[in-house]
């Protein structure tokens, strides 16, 4: 069933396997360069189901954390994420880009402009710890139009879909953590409006695109500086973060784990995709060392390919949809045909080096 076609939306996937976004640190300037666009149309070529890009940092001013990630606030910017656009279109690929906003792990003296902070929902980047900007709703409301225009462009460009990045402790995720919103306006307090945020952002996104345009989420427990942090301890809570989101116009959502075979919640061995999928009742993606046997911990920890015979069950009981793949797929593009085949022994094991380079 994980290798056979799987309808989202509008589109039709040809199999359930989805490459994880994973930043590369190769778009100098925010142009993903001729190397971004072989990568992918590589991966696209070898059968993943759908790609959803590296994070692409929303044309804000405080967007940006890290060097050459890229972004599509120029002409060549745009016109570089047209070609990986069509290179994995041109293998019959499906592509989806992910929208981040890095929110706290800003700092001061970052490009593109030295002088402007980190931005959080109360100055916050974790508990106890105010060195951020605190952003006001002036500042919401422009991150808002950024993320509606970014993601009209995306669809001029010819992709997919978006992805909002509103996981791992980032902008969104910032927002709906407790531990780091402390607002008592209509963006803080209980859970529902510590999700206001991603709710307004979610409409302004839905007024500027099609409504063929699939728009989903990304979220997680976890935090990239906490990873015991939760933003919710019950299928009841998890209620009150996703319900409002999905109401106001997602088409999947995607559920960050760490370790996807992992219970929860207490009194029950499901995972997170498992109950995001039974309260949304959406599309779920899960995610969270699919096929290697090592966690995901530490990037540069080496993992060797393992079955996913674990994965297969959980999508075939319908458990959740799509199983997104990360650190496997970097470090062999073919991932998707070698396991389809199953010729495991022939999977490229992932090392640190995977990092380094375009392949
Ligand atoms: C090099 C690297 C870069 C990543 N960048 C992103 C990113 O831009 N956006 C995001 O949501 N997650 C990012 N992640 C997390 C992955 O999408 C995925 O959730 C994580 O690697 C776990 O999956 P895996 O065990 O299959 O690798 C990144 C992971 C890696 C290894």
């Amino acid at each position: 069933m994980i290798f056979e076609p799987y309808k989202l939306k509008n589109i039709t996937l040809r199999n359930r396997v989805v490459m994880a976004p994973m930043t590369r640190n190769q778009s100098p300037g925010g142009i993903p360069t001729q190397d971004v666009v072989s990568y992918y149309s590589r991966r696209s070529k070898a059968e993943v189901g759908l790609i959803i890009t590296e994070g692409i940092e929303v044309s804000h001013k405080a967007s940006s954390a890290y060097p050459n990630v890229p972004r599509l606030d120029t002409e060549n910017a745009r016109e570089g994420w047209k070609k990986v656009v069509n290179g994995i279109k041109k293998h019959d690929g499906s592509v989806i880009a992910q929208l981040w906003h890095c929110g706290g792990f800003r700092k001061l003296g970052m490009q593109p402009d030295p002088e402007v902070p980190g931005y959080t929902a109360s100055g916050l980047v974790k508990p106890g710890k105010k060195v951020a900007h605190e952003m006001t709703l002036e500042d919401i409301k422009e991150t808002i139009e950024a993320y509606a225009s970014d993601a009209k462009i995306c669809e001029e460009l010819g992709f997919d879909g978006i992805e909002i990045h509103g996981a791992h402790g980032y902008l969104i995720d910032n927002f709906f953590w407790s531990g780091t919103n402390i607002r008592d306006d209509q963006y803080g307090g209980t859970l529902e409006k510590r999700s206001k945020f991603v709710v307004d952002i979610i409409k302004a996104i839905r007024d500027q695109v099609s409504n063929e345009f699939i728009v989903g989420l990304r979220f997680s427990q976890w935090k990239q500086h906490d990873f015991e942090a939760k933003l919710a301890l019950n299928p009841e809570e998890l209620k009150k973060v996703l319900i409002e989101p999905v109401n106001s116009g997602l088409d999947y959502v995607h559920s960050s784990m760490r370790r996807f075979w992992e219970k929860e919640f207490e009194n029950s061995e499901e995972n997170l995709a498992y109950w995001t999928k039974k309260i949304t009742k959406i599309p779920t993606i899960g995610v969270g060392s699919v096929g290697l046997d090592s966690d995901f911990v530490d990037m540069t920890a080496p993992a060797s390919p393992t079955s996913i015979e674990r994965a297969i069950e959980d999508i075939s009981k319908n458990k959740y949809d799509m199983i997104a793949v990360g650190r496997a797929l970097l470090s062999d593009p073919e991932w998707v045909l070698k396991m389809k085949e199953g010729r495991l022994n022939d999977v490229i094991p992932y090392t640190k080096e995977a990092l380094l380079n375009l392949y």
